[in-house]
Order: C-alpha cells, then sequence, then structure tokens
C-alpha cells in the first residue's frame, strides 16, 4: 500500500491530531493490582502499541462503585494516578497518544466487589440477567439498589474527579463509556430505566445523565479532548430499548454542538451478526452526528478502508486485532500476516497473551 491508503491519512478528533486511523479500542484486561492500581508491565503492553493513531485506554473505574469486574485499574486515587504516570508517558515516547476511557459498571457488579459489600447501583432496582468476573470466576451480577438524587450528584463528582485525575496522570484526553449496558446506557434504554424522576421517562430526561457527566468532564478537559462511546444496538448486558431510534438519536444530538473529539460506536458486538435492519438503523444515526465518527466491531484492514472510503466511518477502532498484534497498523500497512488471539489470556494473568505477542520481524 502507498500513502494513498486511507488508514493512514492524518485525522483531527478535534484536538487529538492522529497520524493513522487504525485505532486501538479498549480492552479491559484483568492485569492491575486489587486496589485498581495498573502493573508496571501495562506500561510495556501500551507502549508495545503506541503505533495506533489513538489508544483508548482498558475501562477504567471512576470509583469504588464503579468496580465490577475483578482487578480492573482506577483513576480516582493518587495511588491510581501514579500508577498511570509511566504508562502514558511509556505511549508518548512510543509516539502514541492515549486517553483514559472513564467507567461506571453500575447494575454490572457483584457485591464482592464492592465496599463493605454493597450492593452495585443503576438507574432502577433491576438485576441484569449478565455475570461478571469475580475472584471465584464468572458470578452472576448481584441485586442492584436504584441512585437517589444524593447518590447521582456524588456520581458526577465521582466523574469530575476521575477527570482530573486522568489529567493528573497526563492523559491526552478521556472517552466516556456510555456503552455496552453499563451505568449510563443503564439510564439512557428505557428497558432499564424506569424511573420517575427527572433521570427517567421521557428522553430528554434519560439522556440527563450523560449530558450533566460530559458538563462535568468538560470542566476539566476541553471538550475536544472528550469521546463518547455508545453502542446502539444494545446488545450486551441485558439491555433493551423500546425506541432505539428515538433514544440514540437524542444521545447523537446531543453530542453535536459541544465540539467534542469524537463519537465512538460499537456497530457489531464481537461474536454477534448484525441484521440488515441494524446495519440501516446505524447509517440513519450515523446521519445525526456531525462530528468525528469512529466504527468499531469485527473490522478488518478491508472493510476498515472500505468504510473509510465511502465517509461511512472516520476512523475504525480494532479490538481483538491489536490484543493479538502489537504493530496492527503496520501490518495492515504491508499487509502482513496476523497474530491469532488466545482467548484463554484475555481476562487475568501475568505477561503471557498480554506482552508476549510478536510483533514483525524488522529484518522482512
Ligand atoms: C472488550 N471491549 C471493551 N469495550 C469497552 O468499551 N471497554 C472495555 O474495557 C472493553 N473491554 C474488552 C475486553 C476484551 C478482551 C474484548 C475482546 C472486548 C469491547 C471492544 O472494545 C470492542 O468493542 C470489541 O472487541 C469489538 O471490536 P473487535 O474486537 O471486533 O475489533
Amino acid at each position: 500500500m502507498t500513502e494513498q491508503d486511507v488508514l493512514f491519512r492524518p485525522l483531527a478528533a478535534g484536538a487529538l491530531h492522529l497520524p493513522n486511523r487504525v485505532l486501538m479500542a479498549p480492552l479491559t484486561r484483568n492485569r492491575s493490582h486489587p486496589d485498581g492500581t495498573p502493573r508496571e508491565m501495562a506500561a510495556t503492553y501500551y507502549r508495545q502499541r503506541a503505533s495506533a493513531g489513538l489508544i483508548v485506554s482498558e475501562a477504567t473505574q471512576i470509583s469504588a462503585m464503579g468496580k465490577g469486574y475483578k482487578d480492573t485499574p482506577g483513576i480516582y486515587t493518587d495511588s491510581h494516578v501514579e500508577g498511570w504516570k509511566p504508562i502514558v508517558e511509556a505511549v508518548h515516547a512510543g509516539g502514541g497518544r492515549i486517553v483514559c476511557q472513564l467507567w461506571h459498571v453500575g447494575r454490572i457488579s457483584h457485591v464482592s466487589l464492592l465496599p463493605d459489600g454493597r450492593q452495585p447501583v443503576s438507574s432502577s432496582p433491576i438485576r441484569a440477567k449478565a455475570q461478571t468476573f469475580t475472584a471465584n470466576g464468572f458470578e452472576d451480577v448481584s441485586e442492584p439498589v436504584a441512585l437517589d438524587l444524593d447518590g447521582i450528584a456524588k456520581t458526577l463528582d465521582d466523574y469530575a474527579t476521575a477527570a482530573k485525575c486522568a489529567r493528573a496522570a497526563g492523559f491526552d484526553g478521556i472517552e466516556v463509556h456510555s456503552a455496552n449496558g453499563y451505568l449510563l446506557d443503564q439510564f439512557l434504554q428505557d428497558g432499564v430505566n424506569h424511573r420517575e424522576d427527572e433521570y427517567g421517562g421521557s428522553i430528554e430526561n434519560r439522556t440527563r445523565l450523560l449530558r450533566e457527566v460530559l458538563d462535568r468532564v468538560c470542566d476539566v478537559f476541553p471538550a475536544d479532548r472528550v469521546g463518547v462511546r455508545l453502542s446502539p444496538l444494545g446488545q450486551a448486558n441485558d439491555m433493551s430499548d423500546s425506541d432505539p431510534e428515538a433514544t440514540f438519536g437524542a444521545a447523537y444530538r446531543l453530542l453535536n454542538g459541544r465540539g467534542l473529539a469524537y463519537l465512538h460506536v460499537i456497530e457489531q458486538f464481537f461474536g454477534q451478526d448484525t441484521e440488515e435492519d441494524d446495519k440501516a438503523l446505524l447509517r440513519r444515526l450515523r446521519g445525526l452526528f456531525d462530528g468525528v465518527y469512529i466504527g468499531n466491531g469485527s473490522y478488518d484492514a478491508a472493510t476498515a478502508r472500505q468504510a473509510i472510503a465511502a465517509g461511512e466511518v472516520d476512523a475504525v477502532a480494532f479490538g481483538r486485532p491489536f490484543i493479538a498484534n502489537p504493530d496492527l497498523p503496520e501490518r495492515y500497512r504491508i499487509g502482513a500476516q496476523l497474530n491469532t488471539p488466545d482467548q484463554d489470556t484475555f481476562y487475568g494473568g501475568g505477561s503471557e497473551g498480554y506482552t508476549d505477542y510478536p510483533a514483525l520481524d524488522p529484518a522482512h
């Protein structure tokens, strides 16, 4: 491929200047210390992947109550900030850029993971038919309680604190995780949100928490360093909505006019096919957002090139391919073979399946 390759056209995503459009999707790897401080080996892992146009960090909880899986990282204590600093520095030293994905799992959690064995929180007290990964392996999630208005105010403060910690750690920006059935998605979609206060009922009310989170984090980072991740097809974690087009149409529109860095959309969840109707819905929604649009989900180099060339997406985030191929952009550039991801080492463990995937032999 030559410089004409659309994957290697630079892209300005707000204030983030991306040298290519092969981005690394957020990938939970469950290898942090139990207190949420990332381990040193994460610097090697992310540094190896610094050639991505942009790295979105693994989902990182904004508070102790935002945690839903064993050994995921946090970004709300001094120890977290100190743990992330060398990781961000390593990515920068490798010529890369990294944003922190801010995460609150809401009801996708388990009492054993939360402070004092507390119940998880959500928009409404409806338990998900879903599992999480605890000290005992995969377990059904616990029964949640609905956040009251004080709890919502506290959660908004937690987002602001987490954004400040991300800034202190040196991140280039943040991505607000509003996808995959976690807390913000639990407020958006009416299959879960049965509230009768100003955070439930109308679409205006169900999008309120996302708007307020954006207001708070954009007080810390300029909006052009803030992205948002949404999953309008709602496949993950037992989500549903009576009118996804209306709900997500409103969510896309509320992002317009804020000057955000990008919208990042999960168009296909792994292991699931996307029906033609769903593809048409994604296209209609796409037309509602007027900023930089990142597509994700089962893309390869060919489909990414096609989608960028057709103007359907501005860039593509790759998940599993980046787990197994630290130098994914170069492999796509020259059409090299790809390493195969090993699912058994996705979640938890040490350097195996984490930092030991080989880069291309520089002699070839
Ligand atoms: C994920 N995914 C994910 N999504 C997210 O928003 N935050 C996260 O922390 C994670 N963690 C995660 C871990 C692992 C091991 C996998 C495989 C996936 C979803 C991921 O970002 C992406 O949407 C999917 O992997 C689909 O993209 P690919 O893999 O088909 O390119």
